[in-house]
């Protein structure tokens, strides 16, 4: 005892005495797979004072706290625009052991369990996880000190996404149709960066990810698409960026011949509009009040592009002073019950002239297929 007592108080102890673990052995400071790079110059290289008498700083370091490690490790490293709050309040040592340790890094225990020290480890596991996370890489996202991106990202997304991501995939300067919120960069407001309990991490399920940001009742028409009610939005749309209009994953008609047979709209004689692919001229594609999801009633649809045929006597002129009746009437063979052009004409195509619905070779053959008892009415 007195010889300690007299071996403290010598200024010149840690000279005499070098190796520390001589002593400290119980405690070993070196004892772990791995121990601080500082070592190499010695214990003393922290613990200056070792066994001075009245040593400037407690555990005779050379400084206290964070100071002690600004001393050889370069300060603005952990002190960018963001810091994480352990490392904010100078807590090193919640995570590193400053002396030695099986991890790398000198860390307490190995990534990602380190991290569920503090963070609730349910976030992370779910039906479908981000691989990175579950192979425990959250450096490769996160700094775990600080960082001048928000959330001690490496970088802010989608920089960050496409680190491992292929940019092109997503936002192509070649393909020029961006649904924004891709454009703006916000992958995290349809994907959870770590698990979720959707496919592709997405954050909701498909439609409703979707009526997120679009008004759900856009999409509730009285007659609806049914893929569209299906919530099938990914059949025809494209979630991050596409060649053609509107993330359409094909143009119309191409687009509606995936589930619709082309041979209906593609007959010897085809109505113009639909030759050209404009389905969506007469339909109102996700869903609308009238049937067949026709922009507005048959009769007046047509009547849009061929205001003459009401205008004059059609179809039964030489019978009918005011011509055929085109709507208002009951005809049971239509879809909706109501007589309409459509009863007589197939609005997309036909193998007979005039788009006639009915195999006739001229205008009055039509008559007997909807007037067959009576013949031609007068
Ligand atoms: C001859 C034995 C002996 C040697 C050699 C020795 N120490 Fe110590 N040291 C002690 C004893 C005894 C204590 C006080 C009891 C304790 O806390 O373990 C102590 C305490 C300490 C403390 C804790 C002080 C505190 O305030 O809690 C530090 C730090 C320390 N020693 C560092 C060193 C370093 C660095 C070396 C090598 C340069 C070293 N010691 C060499 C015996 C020794
Ligand atoms: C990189 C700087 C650094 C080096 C190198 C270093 N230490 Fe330390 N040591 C510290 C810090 C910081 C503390 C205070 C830890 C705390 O407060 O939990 C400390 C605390 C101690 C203590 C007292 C507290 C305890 O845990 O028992 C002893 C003893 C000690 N060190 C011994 C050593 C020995 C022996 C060596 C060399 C094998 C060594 N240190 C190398 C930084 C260092
Ligand atoms: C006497 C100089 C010195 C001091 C003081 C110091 N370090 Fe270090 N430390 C080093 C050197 C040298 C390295 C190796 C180079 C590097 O990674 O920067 C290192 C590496 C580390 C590493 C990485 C270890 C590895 O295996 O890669 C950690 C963690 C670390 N230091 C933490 C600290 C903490 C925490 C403090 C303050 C409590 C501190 N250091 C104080 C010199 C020091
Ligand atoms: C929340 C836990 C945590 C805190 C608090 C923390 N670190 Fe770290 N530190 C880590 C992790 C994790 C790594 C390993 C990073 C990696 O593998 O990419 C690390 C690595 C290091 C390294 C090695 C850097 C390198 O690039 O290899 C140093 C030096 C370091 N830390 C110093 C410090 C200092 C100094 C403090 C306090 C100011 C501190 N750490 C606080 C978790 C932490
Ligand atoms: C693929 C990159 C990536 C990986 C790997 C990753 N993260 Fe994240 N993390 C993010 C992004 C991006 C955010 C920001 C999310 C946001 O802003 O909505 C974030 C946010 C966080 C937050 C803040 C949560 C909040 O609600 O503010 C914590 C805590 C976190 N991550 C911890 C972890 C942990 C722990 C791991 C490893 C198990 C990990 N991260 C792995 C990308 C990642
Ligand atoms: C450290 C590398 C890395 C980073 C950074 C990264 N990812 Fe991933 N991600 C992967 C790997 C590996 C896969 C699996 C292979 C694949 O699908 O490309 C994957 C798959 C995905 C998947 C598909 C998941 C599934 O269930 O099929 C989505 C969605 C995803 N990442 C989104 C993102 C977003 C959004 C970001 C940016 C916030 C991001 N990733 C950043 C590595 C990364
Ligand atoms: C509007 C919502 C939304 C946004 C914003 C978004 N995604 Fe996606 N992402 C999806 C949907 C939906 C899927 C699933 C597509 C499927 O199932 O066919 C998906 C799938 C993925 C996949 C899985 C592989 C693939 O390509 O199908 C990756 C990786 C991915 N997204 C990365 C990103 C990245 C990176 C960003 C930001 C640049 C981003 N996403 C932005 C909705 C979105
Ligand atoms: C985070 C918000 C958000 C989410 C989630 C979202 N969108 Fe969008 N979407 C927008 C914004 C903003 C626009 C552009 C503004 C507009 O034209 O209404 C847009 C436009 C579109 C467009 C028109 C693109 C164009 O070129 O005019 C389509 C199609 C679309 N979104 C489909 C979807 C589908 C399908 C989903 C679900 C998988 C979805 N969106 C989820 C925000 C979102
Ligand atoms: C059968 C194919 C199909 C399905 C399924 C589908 N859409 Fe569309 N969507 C289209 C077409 C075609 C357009 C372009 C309409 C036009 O040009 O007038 C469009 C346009 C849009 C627009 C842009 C509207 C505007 O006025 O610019 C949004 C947003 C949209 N769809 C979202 C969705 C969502 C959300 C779902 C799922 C609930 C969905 N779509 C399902 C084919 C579809
Ligand atoms: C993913 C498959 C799919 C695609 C793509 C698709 N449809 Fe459909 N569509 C359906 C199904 C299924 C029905 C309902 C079955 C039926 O009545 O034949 C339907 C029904 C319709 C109806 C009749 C609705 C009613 O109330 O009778 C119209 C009109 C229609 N689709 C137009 C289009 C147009 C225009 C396109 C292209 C822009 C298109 N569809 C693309 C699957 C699809
Ligand atoms: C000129 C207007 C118009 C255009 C253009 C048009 N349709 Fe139609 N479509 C109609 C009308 C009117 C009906 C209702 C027919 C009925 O009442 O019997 C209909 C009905 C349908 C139906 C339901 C099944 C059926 O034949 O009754 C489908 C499917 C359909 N259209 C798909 C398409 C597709 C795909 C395109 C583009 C290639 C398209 N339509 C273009 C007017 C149009
Ligand atoms: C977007 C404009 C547009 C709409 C809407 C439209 N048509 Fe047409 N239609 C045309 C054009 C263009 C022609 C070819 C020029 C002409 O004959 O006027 C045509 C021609 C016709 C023909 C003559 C075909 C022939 O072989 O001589 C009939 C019959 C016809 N349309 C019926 C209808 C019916 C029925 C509707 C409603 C379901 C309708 N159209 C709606 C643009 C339209
Ligand atoms: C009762 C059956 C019937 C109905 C209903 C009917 N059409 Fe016709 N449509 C005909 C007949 C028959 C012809 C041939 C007349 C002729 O050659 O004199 C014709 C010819 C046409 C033509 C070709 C123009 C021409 O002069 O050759 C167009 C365009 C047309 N109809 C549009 C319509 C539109 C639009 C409606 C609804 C407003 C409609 N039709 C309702 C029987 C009908
Ligand atoms: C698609 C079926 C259909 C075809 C084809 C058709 N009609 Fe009609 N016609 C009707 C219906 C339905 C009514 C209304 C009967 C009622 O009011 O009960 C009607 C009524 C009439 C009327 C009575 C008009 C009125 O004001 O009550 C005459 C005249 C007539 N049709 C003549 C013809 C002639 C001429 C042809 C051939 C060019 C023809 N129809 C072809 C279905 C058809």
């Amino acid at each position: 005892m007195y010889i300690l007592m007299l071996l403290l108080s010598s200024p010149a102890f840690s000279d005499q005495f070098p190796d520390c673990l001589q002593c400290h052995i119980h405690k070993n400071k070196a004892a772990g797979k791995y121990v601080h790079p500082a070592y190499k110059q010695g214990c003393y290289s922290c613990h200056t004072e070792a066994h001075h008498i009245g040593a400037k700083f407690p555990k005779f370091l050379f400084a206290k706290g964070t100071d002690l490690c600004w001393g050889c490790h370069d300060k603005s490293k952990f002190t960018k625009k963001y810091g994480h709050p352990p490392v904010v309040r100078g807590e090193c040592l919640s995570c590193h052991d400053v002396h030695t340790s099986d991890n790398k890094k000198l860390l307490y225990s190995p990534i990602p369990d380190l991290c569920f020290n503090c963070h609730d480890k349910a976030k992370f596991t779910n039906k479908s996880i981000h691989p990175p996370v579950k192979e425990g890489k959250c450096t490769a996202c996160h700094d775990p000190h600080s960082s001048n991106s928000k959330k001690l990202l490496l970088a802010d997304p989608p920089d960050l996404c496409f680190l491992c991501h292929k940019k092109d995939k997503y936002i192509s300067a070649a393909s020029n149709k961006h649904h924004a919120p891709v454009a703006r960069g916000m992958c995290t407001s349809c994907h959870d960066p770590h698990a979720s309990a959707f496919q592709k991490l997405l954050v909701a399920d498909v439609p409703n990810l979707c009526f997120n940001c679009h008004e759900a009742s856009d999409f509730q028409g009285r007659y609806s698409h049914s893929p569209v009610a299906a919530g099938m939005c990914m059949s025809c749309h494209e979630p991050h960026q596409g060649h053609a209009k509107k993330l359409l994953i094909d143009r119309p008609p191409d687009l509606c011949f995936n589930c619709h047979d082309k041979a209906e709209f593609t007959r010897a004689n085809q109505h113009p509009p639909v030759s050209a692919g404009m389905c969506t001229v007469c339909h109102a594609i996700h869903g609308s009040p009238y049937q067949s999801m026709l922009l507005m009633p048959t009769t007046d649809g047509c009547l849009q592009c061929h205001p003459r045929i009401a205008a004059a006597p059609h179809a039964a002129g030489g019978f009918s002073e005011a011509g055929h009746p085109l709507k208002d009437r009951k005809y049971a063979k239509a879809k909706d019950g109501e007589l309409s052009c459509a009863s007589c004409h197939n609005p997309h195509s036909s193998d007979s002239m005039k788009l006639f619905r009915f195999p006739v070779k001229k205008p009055f053959d039509l008559c007997v297929n909807c007037h067959t008892n009576q013949k031609k009415k007068r």
